[in-house]
């Protein structure tokens, strides 16, 4: 019995060692850079890693200050560098690796941040209206469990979240707690789905931890115009223009066209050509039987055979 006991204690404090001392800091991949979490004064490895051996590797500090090592470990192809990390070293490193076969180095950036201990993993999210999008926060002490998790969203609706929240249980239609996550492994994620206009803004991730306290983080989420709606939109305007400009076109075009008093007047210079011609002996043609418009000029007592100018011209006037 004493011995059992004995074993707990040390296996707790295993258990306890293990969780505080060597999962600390976290690294994330945000938009495909490593980016490394951690608290403040906290020991953080970072490291570069490539198959094969290295001949030398170094670090460029986000001042610019440049480190390089020799370490034992650079033949496994490993290049790292251990700093209790301070508000001087967040910001963009640089891994620069010499491979031994040929000269070209390989560079990689790796990001730094000082967190609290509940972060977001990212800060700032930038999605389009419609689209489904994660906001995320995590523990900073390693995979902990968390109490719980709440958001608050920047329209003034707070809720908590858990794995229950899943697509089929959203809160009010719209948020749920993705699949893959776990609130034991300190995930406080909320899924937005079909995100709107109204959901940009400053969201407020919660979570408690085993001290009983509550740690935040702020997210800002932007919602920007899709490009391809901005094309559609351009798109849209320049054959609006288009239209509106050959639709001013064809009223210029129509309105050189001779309209119906000049085509009147001209019938009546025609009918007094006709009259003029009438003393004259010779005889006119007598109009076609079969023609389908056969007119007979009005108020013209001594009315003569219709000449084909005038008959045309006539109807010209009827089809208008
Ligand atoms: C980190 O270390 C510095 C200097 O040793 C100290 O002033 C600061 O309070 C420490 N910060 C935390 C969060 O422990
Ligand atoms: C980091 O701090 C520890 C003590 O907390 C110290 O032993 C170690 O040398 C420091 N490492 C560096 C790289 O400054
Ligand atoms: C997030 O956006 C704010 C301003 O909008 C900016 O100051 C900050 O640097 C951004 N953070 C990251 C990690 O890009
Ligand atoms: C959501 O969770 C409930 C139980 O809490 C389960 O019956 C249902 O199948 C889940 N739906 C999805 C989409 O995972
Ligand atoms: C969860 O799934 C999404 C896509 O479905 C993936 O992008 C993400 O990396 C996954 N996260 C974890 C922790 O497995």
């Amino acid at each position: 019995m004493y011995y059992q006991n004995l074993l707990l204690v040390i296996l707790t404090f295993i258990l306890y060692d293990n969780t505080v001392n060597i999962y600390a800091y976290r690294t994330f991949d945000v938009d495909g850079v490593e980016t490394i979490l951690a608290l403040e004064n906290e020991t953080i490895n970072i490291e570069c890693k490539t198959d094969g051996p290295l001949s030398y590797c170094g670090f460029v500090h986000p001042t610019g200050k440049r480190y390089s090592f020799k370490s034992q470990e650079l033949h496994l192809g490993r290049c790292f560098n251990k700093v209790n990390v301070t508000k001087q070293d967040i910001g963009e490193w640089t891994c620069h690796l010499g491979k031994s076969a040929i000269g070209v180095e390989t560079t990689r950036k790796i990001i730094v941040r000082i967190v609290n201990r509940v972060a977001a993993i990212k800060q700032n999210v930038t999605t389009n209206p419609g689209r489904t999008v994660n906001l995320e926060c995590a523990v900073i002490e390693g995979m902990r469990s968390l109490e719980y998790c709440r958001f608050e969203s920047p329209n003034g609706i707070a809720f908590n979240i858990d794995s229950v929240m899943n697509y089929s249980n959203r809160i009010l239609d719209k948020y749920f707690y993705p699949r893959n996550r776990s609130l034991d492994r300190g995930d406080c994620v909320v899924t937005i789905s079909n995100v709107k206009y109204e959901d940009a803004g400053s969201w407020i991730c919660g979570a408690e931890l085993d001290d009983g306290k509550e740690y935040i983080d702020v997210i800002t989420l932007k919602i920007e115009q899709p490009m391809s709606d901005l094309v559609t939109g351009v798109i849209t305007f320049a054959v609006i223009l288009c239209l509106i400009g050959i639709f001013a076109w064809r009223k210029r075009i129509f309105s050189k066209s001779p309209s119906l008093e000049q085509i009147e007047m001209e019938d009546m210079e025609a009918q007094q050509r006709l009259r003029a011609t009438q003393s004259s002996p010779q005889p006119f043609p007598q109009p076609e039987r079969n023609d389908p418009v056969v007119f007979q000029l009005p108020s013209e007592p001594s009315s003569s055979p219709v000449t084909a100018t005038q008959q045309r011209s006539v109807r010209k006037y009827i089809y208008l």
